[in-house]
């Protein structure tokens, strides 16, 4: 299973070869005073709205795809830059350790244990340090699903070429828009095998923006490991990119073993940052040297090397900007939004929802598809008639995608509803 790069970021941002200059309205890009945001408000949607430098001529229903940062992430980055090219090494030989901070911060809004988190540059990251160092007896094998990304699957091609550990993969639903947590979990179960050691799964599927239902999963598998030896137990792996700051849940309510997820998504933290939570790191080797050797678990699973550190240090900001707000209510406004959206699509008669409308079994991402219409071609005509910014899915049956977040209002809901009628 390969996909283009272009595909993969092409997908995301806009489609077609006109639109290489994704998010471009034609007008001058805002100016640094212009980009200075009115005092920050977190009770008031139009105030955190504010505090984004998106083009406001431009409903964003694709923000999720790739992070546009709010003020005090700017400010954050802008600040350790500058502090930076002035002077490199005395920053960062300072003090305070920046990067302990944004560890901390992230480890706070997970809801784990700082000691077990690594931070990294992205959810594929992660889950190529996980691949790549998951210990593997004889005979073990590991399974995945029909629904994961594209990066979860070369991710356990690698393992599976250095281990020759046999991946499988089943169906959970064959309908989206009518799956169900009790069929997911059966479904799941009937896949697992005596030497299952590894169930890697995505949380909330880009593909169809169906939300597996973790929690259960992962009390199956705690039936399913009672009976064996340590060793042998089927550990939960979760790609959770777009549940992490768009779900109100922690980690520990979760109950799966490993984590995965890009900060630069849904916490519209830094571009190029993410985490790997594991509960125990026991059963993964290091992959990529770390700079931290005589620290926690995750300190040393953290990839070492000089990174762009203004970016991984800026994460504090995005979880301080979250929690200001607070969780629960940003989980509420995307599903309200995501519920508005939904039951405007499914009014329309050429419009066939692909998302379940139970938010159970969804989330913040909302499919549908548009007749026969080719959602490459949806999202170029939302954008050039309506300024709407959608994405089509990057995978081998594409539809049509919105993300209603932080960044957009229930009345451009209703205007996406409108706009997509006329299509
Ligand atoms: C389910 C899923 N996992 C991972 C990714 C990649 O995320 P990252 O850029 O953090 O690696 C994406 C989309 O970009 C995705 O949809």
């Amino acid at each position: 299973m390969t996909l283009p790069r272009r595909a993969l970021l092409g997908a995301g941002l806009a489609t077609g070869a006109g639109m290489a200059l994704a998010g471009c309205t034609g007008e001058a890009p805002a100016t640094p005073e212009q980009r200075q945001p009115p005092p920050f408000d977190p009770k008031d949607w139009a105030s955190v709205r504010a505090q984004f430098a998106l083009d406001p001529n431009l409903a964003h229903f694709a923000a999720f795809v790739f992070a546009s940062h709010p003020a005090p992430v700017r400010a954050a980055i802008e600040r350790h830059r500058a502090a930076l090219d002035s002077d490199t090494a005395g920053y960062l030989r300072q003090d305070i350790d920046l990067e302990e901070k944004a560890r901390t911060a992230v480890a706070g809004y997970l809801g784990c244990n700082v000691l077990d988190l690594a931070l990294t540059d992205s959810t594929t990251m992660g889950m190529g340090l996980l691949c790549g160092g998951m210990k593997l007896g004889p005979g073990q094998e590991v399974l995945t699903t029909e629904h994961d990304f594209v990066g979860t699957y070369a991710a356990l091609d690698n393992l599976a070429a250095r281990t020759g550990a046999p991946v499988r993969r089943v169906t959970l639903y064959d309908d989206p828009a009518a799956a169900t947590e009790a069929d997911i979990v059966t479904r799941l179960r009937a896949g697992i095998g005596p030497r299952t050691r590894m169930v890697v799964v995505t949380w909330v599927h880009s593909g169809t923006g169906v939300r597996l239902p973790i929690k259960a999963i992962a009390a199956m598998l705690a039936e399913v490991n009672a009976s064996r030896d340590p060793a042998e137990r089927a550990l939960l792996a979760v790609d959770g990119v777009h549940g992490f700051a768009a779900v109100d849940t922690t980690v520990t309510d979760l109950g799966c073993d490993f984590l995965t997820a890009g900060t630069h998504k849904w916490l519209h933290g830094p571009r190029g940052t993410g985490l790997l939570w594991a509960k125990s790191w026991d059963p993964v080797a290091p992959v990529i040297p770390s700079f931290s050797l005589d620290e926690g678990p995750g300190q040393r699973a953290t990839p070492g090397g000089y990174h762009t550190f203004e970016h991984r240090w800026a994460v504090t900001e995005a979880v301080e900007f979250h929690r200001a707000i607070g969780r629960d209510r940003i989980a509420a406004r995307i599903q309200e939004q995501a519920t508005r959206l939904k039951e405007g699509l499914a009014t329309i008669p050429k419009v066939t929802l692909i998302t379940p409308r139970d938010p159970a079994v969804s989330a913040g991402l909302v499919m549908c598809q548009v007749g026969d219409l080719m959602p490459a071609n949806a999202v170029q005509a939302l954008r050039d008639q309506h300024r709407i910014v959608a994405s089509a899915t990057p995978y081998a049956r594409s539809y049509l995608r919105f993300g209603p977040s932080m960044v957009t209002t229930p009345e451009q809901v209703d205007q996406v509803v409108k706009a997509v009628a006329t299509l």
